[in-house]
């Protein structure tokens, strides 16, 4: 399948646990980080395991993808929770970004070829309001070894490296790689290599 939003739309379409319903364990972890109450965004969240669990903890949460088949799901996991998320269905590569808007920004396993990569990044970094916090795992380059989920592409896995540059304007206050052992739904079991990031947009 060429089109990458066919793929994310047939695989969220073939079943509802596709990374399963539990939030992702980095942002159980840090989620002490983000203000209580507070305006929270997330790109990618595929069938919003992480955005209805942020929902229940008292965050306002607006998730965005392009996958209808994964916002209706996480739609369906919300009211199943009796929360409110507000779904928004765009390219994140072409979205008119809100500006200085958010509390926090969570990213989890967002993966963008290189070309669009530093822009959505920077693109992450500007929705937050001045000392808001963004956290964000992705798949290490290290992953490439391992058959436990992510891009089966090089130039799709991420490293601390790329996430020092794509965020030299933040206060980087944690950056590291980690060996995991992923359970979350169908597609991500196993050790994984993964990269993890919390920054924080200057005040300045
Ligand atoms: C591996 S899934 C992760 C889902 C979710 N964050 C989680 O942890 O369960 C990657 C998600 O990114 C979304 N995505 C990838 N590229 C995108 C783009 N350019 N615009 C919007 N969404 C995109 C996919 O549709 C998919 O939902």
């Amino acid at each position: 399948m060429n089109n990458p939003q066919d793929f994310w739309n047939q695989r969220f379409a073939e079943s509802n646990h596709a990374y399963g319903e539990v939030p992702n364990a980095f942002v159980q972890a840090q989620v002490g980080r983000l203000p209580a109450g507070g305006c929270v965004l997330l790109p990618g969240d595929g069938q919003g395991r992480n955005s209805v669990w942020l929902a229940r903890q008292g965050f306002d949460v607006t998730c965005v993808d392009w996958s209808e088949a994964g916002l209706a799901s996480a739609l369906e996991l919300a009211a199943r929770y009796a929360v409110q998320i507000e779904p928004v269905c765009a390219d994140l590569t072409t979205w008119l970004w809100p500006e200085t808007e958010f509390d926090a920004v969570v990213a989890v396993h967002l993966h963008l070829p290189p070309n669009a990569r530093q822009q959505v990044h920077h693109a992450m970094l500007r929705a937050l309001k001045p000392g808001g916090v963004l956290l964000l795992e992705a798949f290490d380059v290290e992953q490439i070894h391992y058959s436990s989920g992510g891009p089966n592409r090089l130039d799709m896995l991420y490293s601390a490296e790329m996430l020092s540059e794509d965020f030299v304007d933040a206060e980087i206050a944690l950056l590291e790689r980690a060996q995991v052992v992923l359970d979350e739904g169908l597609y991500h079991q196993g050790v994984a290599e993964v990269v993890r990031m919390v920054a924080v947009r200057s005040v300045t």
